[in-house]
């Protein structure tokens, strides 16, 4: 693997998963691997189980590792051919490549602007750095994708499974503030790649971009979606088709005991109690968010291994 910044940078994703799960049983099995190899990691935005598993996962593999918030730097300028009179004083040209000397491996944080869809979209933040980088790319969750993620909940979903298909749920949730699309767009991408009956349920107006969901199952009625779920992934985002923007604070669409039935309750975390999801369900046995979490570490581990070995 030479970068991973998005799912499709995986070649073989079973493969990866396997491993995965393999390093988790035995996490010091390529401890020398990444023996004077540093990963970079860069935050533009806060971050607690990202910033940990990840370093986590770098050190099981022996690479050293920093880590930069990037707000206590300069301020860098993104756009080519500016005059850079203003408030930013380091241009992403620069920057990139002065921070690829002191890495073998570069992890970025960039959360979306929710205002302006096309910067977004463009994911000029991560692709500045794969540009003007000359070493790999790792998305810690960008304005549109968190692979490090979903790449955990597949594992998760692969562990904890008892059918050959399972039905997985994603269900949108109420949240009082604007939160990106960069998990479910990640969560809906990996599903389609395993055997799974994947479903989505959204109030009108959630529904998330086509060129993600392709033909996905996308069902209005929360109640009649969670019908028979197996695993019922909850999270919030803001509207994509009205960019940014909170359209409902429906407090009925919270997951409850009594919607789950027997499923297992994800979610990527961290998660807003009684408002997303109440406290019966998270201190539950069917909530398996704890687990997910771990997995955080093995996702990243088997990333940078794979990334390790073409160095
Ligand atoms: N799920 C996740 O990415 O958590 P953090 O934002 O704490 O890294």
């Amino acid at each position: 693997m030479k970068n991973y910044t998005k799912i499709k940078d995986i070649s073989n994703l079973s493969e990866t998963i396997k491993n995965a799960i393999l390093l988790k049983m035995n996490p010091f099995e390529f401890q020398d691997l990444g023996k004077h190899k540093t990963l970079v990691m860069l935050f533009f935005n806060s971050s607690l189980r990202t910033r940990l598993s990840t370093e986590k996962a770098a050190k099981n593999l022996g690479m050293d590792v920093m880590i930069l918030n990037v707000n206590d730097a300069w301020n860098l300028e993104f756009e080519d051919g500016t005059i850079m009179n203003m408030d930013k004083s380091e241009h992403i040209k620069d920057a990139a490549q002065v921070i690829s000397q002191y890495a073998d491996v570069i992890a970025v944080r960039a959360f979306p602007t929710l205002q302006d869809k096309a910067k977004d979209e463009s994911e000029y933040v991560l692709n500045n750095f794969k540009k003007y980088a000359t070493v790999p790319i790792v998305n810690m969750e960008s304005a549109t994708a968190h692979p490090l993620q979903a790449l955990a909940d597949a594992i998760t979903v692969t562990e904890l499974t008892e059918k050959a298909k399972p039905k997985v749920v994603l269900s949108w949730a109420p949240h009082p503030k604007a939160l990106p699309q960069a998990v479910p767009n990640s969560f809906v991408e990996m599903m389609q790649d395993l055997e799974v009956d994947l479903t989505i349920t959204h109030p009108e107006g959630y529904e998330l971009s086509e060129e993600i969901t392709k033909n996905t199952v996308v069902n209005h009625n929360q109640e009649e979606a969670l019908k028979d779920a197996d695993f019922v992934y909850v999270k919030n985002w803001s509207s994509y088709r009205d960019y940014g923007k909170v359209l409902s604070q429906d407090e009925n669409w919270m997951m409850t005991k009594a919607k789950l039935g027997h499923a297992k309750f994800m979610h990527c975390l961290p998660v807003r109690r009684n408002v997303i999801v109440e406290d019966a369900v998270l201190d539950s046995e069917q909530s398996v968010v704890i687990h997910q979490a771990n997995n955080r570490t093995y996702a990243a581990q088997v990333v940078l291994k794979e990334i390790l070995e073409t160095l």
